[in-house]
Parts: C-alpha cells; sequence; structure tokens
C-alpha cells in the first residue's frame, strides 16, 4: 500500500496505534514483516520498533539518532549478563564481528576500522596523528562542525600548521572542487571535508576530490559524521584515506559510539598517540620494544563499554535488516517531501542543494522575515524538534528526516512553518 492509499483508507490511523502498542515485537526473529519501502504499514512497523514518543516529531537525526528498542535491549542485556560477573566482556570475536558489520556497511576492511567514542575523537586521532608540521597547509571549508574545527585549529596554535578555507557552494559540486583546487600549493598536505556538511547537508562530491588529492599527492580526510547511516557508500571507491564517523546519529547506534576507517597504507603514516592494552601485538618495556597491531585496532586502548559496542552491532543489524538502499530510499522520499513543501511557503527560502544528487536526508531552510531561532521557537510550539545552525554564519533550521519520521509529521511541520509566516 502506497503512501496516498494508505492514508485514504484510514488504514494509517489504525495500523499506527496497534504497531506503536506492538512494542513486544522482537527486532530478530518472526515479528518483522516483509521489507518493502514502498508500504507506508512497513514504515509504521519500523516507528514502533522505537520509544520516541508519537506527539513530539523528532527532527535532529543529525545532532542524535534515536534508538530503536533492538539496540536498547542490547545494551541492557549485556550489562545484565556481564554485572552478573563482573567482567568486562571483551573478545576477539564480538570484535571482528561487530567490525566486519562495519566494515560491510562502510565499504572496507574490517582491519582498517576502530571503535571510537564520537565522529569528534576519530577526527582527534587523524589530526593528531598525521605527520604534519610547521608550515604545512590543510585545507577545509566554512561550513565545518565544531568537531572538525577545533581539532585543526588546536593543531594550528601548537604546531603551526596553516588551516586554508573555502567556502561550499551549494550551486555546484563542481564548482567545490575548483575553489579546493584554487587553495591548492606547494606546501598542500591534507584537504579536510564533510562527507555532507552539517550546515546545508550538502554531500560533497568526495570521489573527485579525492582524485585531485592523489594528484596533488596530499592526504584527504573525510568528516563522516553525517553519512554513515543515511546513505550506502564505499569508502575503498571514494578514495579517501581516513573517515569518521558517529554511531549515535544516522547509524541509531548507543551514545558515545562511533567509527574510524583508516586505510590500510596509511596505518603506520597516521601515528596512534593515545595507546595502551589493545593498541600493540607485543612490547617489552625494558627494552625499548613496540609493535603497533596490524590493524586499525592500534588506535584503541584501555578498557572499554562493551555493552555499547554490542549494541551498536545490534544498530547496524537493524539498518542492515531493512537494507541500507531501503533506508536511503525512505530518507530521501521524506526529505524531498519537505525540500519541496518548504520550496511552496512564500518568504521560505531552502538553502539545501536543489541537485537531487548532492542533496542528503538533512534539509536546512531560512524565513525572509523571521529570525531563525524565533522561528524554531514557534515549531517548539507544535512539538517539532528542529536543529538551529549557525554554522558557516547560515542562520537557519535544519530538519533531518530519518526512517522513524513520517510524511504526517512532515505535514505537521510545513503547517507550524506556514502559521509562522501569518504570526
Ligand atoms: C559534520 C559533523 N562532524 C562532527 C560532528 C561531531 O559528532 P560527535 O559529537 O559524534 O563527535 C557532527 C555532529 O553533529 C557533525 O555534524
Amino acid at each position: 500500500m502506497n503512501r496516498k492509499e494508505f492514508f485514504r483508507s484510514g488504514a494509517g490511523l489504525i495500523a499506527g496505534v496497534s504497531f506503536l502498542s506492538e512494542r513486544s515485537i522482537p527486532a530478530e526473529g518472526k515479528g518483522w514483516p516483509q521489507v518493502n519501502p514502498e508500504d507506508e504499514q512497513f514504515w509504521m512497523f519500523v516507528r514502533s520498533q522505537f520509544p520516541l514518543t508519537g506527539e513530539r516529531a523528532y527532527f535532529n537525526t543529525g545532532g542524535l539518532g534515536a534508538s530503536p528498542y533492538a539496540v536498547i535491549d542490547a545494551v541492557k542485556s549485556k550489562i545484565d549478563e556481564l554485572e552478573k560477573i563482573s567482567e568486562t566482556g571483551h573478545t576477539e570475536e564480538l570484535w571482528k564481528s561487530i567490525k566486519a558489520s562495519a566494515a560491510g556497511l562502510l565499504g572496507c576492511d574490517t582491519g582498517e576500522i576502530a571503535f571510537m567514542r564520537n565522529t569528534t575523537e576519530g577526527i582527534n586521532v587523524v589530526c593528531n596523528g598525521l605527520p604534519l608540521k610547521k608550515g604545512d597547509e590543510i585545507i577545509t571549508t566554512t561550513h565545518e562542525h565544531v568537531g572538525n574545527s577545533i581539532p585543526w585549529i588546536a593543531l594550528q596554535k601548537r604546531t603551526g600548521v596553516v588551516v586554508k578555507f573555502f567556502e561550499p557552494s551549494t550551486q555546484s559540486a563542481k564548482e567545490n572542487v575548483i575553489r579546493i583546487q584554487k587553495l591548492l600549493t606547494k606546501r598542500s598536505r591534507l584537504i579536510s571535508i564533510p562527507h555532507a556538511t552539517t550546515t546545508t547537508g550538502q554531500i560533497l562530491p568526495v570521489k573527485e576530490i579525492s582524485e585531485l588529492a592523489k594528484g596533488s599527492d596530499i592526504w584527504l580526510f573525510v568528516d563522516g559524521a553525517q553519512t554513515a547511516g543515511m546513505f550506502p557508500f564505499d569508502l575503498h571507491e571514494m578514495g579517501c584515506d581516513a573517515y569518521a564517523t558517529s554511531g549515535h546519529k544516522w547509524l541509531l547506534g548507543p551514545k558515545e559510539t562511533g567509527l574510524l576507517y583508516v586505510k590500510k597504507s596509511m596505518l603506520d603514516v597516521i601515528e596512534a598517540k593515545f595507546v595502551g592494552a589493545y593498541s600493540d601485538s607485543g612490547f617489552d618495556f625494558q627494552k625499548n620494544v613496540l609493535t603497533f597491531h596490524p590493524t586499525a585496532q592500534r588506535y584503541e586502548y584501555g578498557t572499554v563499554s562493551i555493552p555499547l559496542r554490542a549494541g551498536l552491532g545490534a544498530a547496524m543489524d537493524f539498518i542492515q535488516k531493512i537494507g541500507m538502499r531501503n533506508v536511503w530510499k525512505r530518507d530521501k522520499s521524506l526529505s524531498t517531501y519537505l525540500f519541496e513543501g518548504l520550496g511552496k511557503i512564500p518568504l521560505v527560502r531552502v538553502l539545501s542543494p536543489e541537485s537531487d544528487s548532492e542533496r542528503s536526508a538533512m534539509i536546512t531552510f531560512t524565513h525572509d522575515k523571521i529570525p531563525y531561532l524565533e522561528l524554531q521557537t514557534h515549531l517548539n510550539k507544535f512539538n517539532l524538534r528542529t536543529r538551529g545552525v549557525a554554522e558557516g554564519s547560515v542562520n537557519a533550521l535544519r530538519i533531518s528526516c530519518h526512517i522513524y519520521n513520517s510524511f504526517e509529521e512532515i505535514d505537521r511541520l510545513l503547517e507550524g512553518v506556514r502559521t509562522a509566516r501569518k504570526g
């Protein structure tokens, strides 16, 4: 049943009520209906897998993703299991299996993945591990999230590297490649860009930028906070040297989980600086011998929360159960509906790219007559959770559309924006 038929039949309401009361449907096993991205009832079922309250429309996945029961239960049951015996629960097998899921989702090898606490930690590993010195130039955008700003500014202050900026054009992907090209000099060592900007959600042409980086003999780091779990891609095909992402955004994992990809050939280039148990494959303190772990595990150290990592594994299983392509299909149809709806409201300016291939599931807009924070306060009254975007002086509102959102919630948002115009 497609969207129109679904709502016309009144089944939407009935299915909504019954699915939302079926919290006990297990994430694994028989409870799952057939996956069908065209069927609204299927998406109602997906929504029922989250404890998210129905009154509040949650549009801030770009800030923090909601976790499904499957993830919450995986974390809780791991805590219960481990606290009975007071063990860490760390096993090589568990580590490998979760990393294999991540590698499958991101298109890389298991040994190229390290667990992190968030995207920012991954950025710090790369930023502080690369052999950069005074005068070396780093190219980035003016639209970075603070997590991909502060580590580089701190490095600039500490070591004298030079950070150079370009403003991302939302008009054309190609223009961004040209803007980077114009900043290249003999001192350029690294390009650090987001896969999708935190500001307008623009998907940057990472493959082309990676070819430019390779041709110029410099490194490419990609801040992937906004893309893992939103759409399918393949890191090997993208060609970047390192990529960091969060488990607690589009992947829907537990809070304080992240992943770092480091290309195999870069493992000995990006030096592990924070190290300890698990970082090595052998050491002798007195003989001054240390061999780093052959994989990206070298960036991990010390005791960590196994329940959180088990939860991240459950989150990736949940996404894979729906299918990454189906997730993207859904996110794309919701965000396109929003993009088109906002475009019809007078005085509203949509800042996210027109081009379908550059537009992610995050739509950013502003109102010519209402300051964005005032508009946000107005939308709060409708129980609509939006995110203000101050980065890059964009001063706008960002709406993230993910699998637990519905067309009905987007209609509520559009209505909220329309009434703000009258108010
Ligand atoms: C592009 C980008 N990079 C980095 C971050 C920081 O993510 P985390 O808090 O998981 O480190 C965010 C968070 O919104 C982001 O949008």
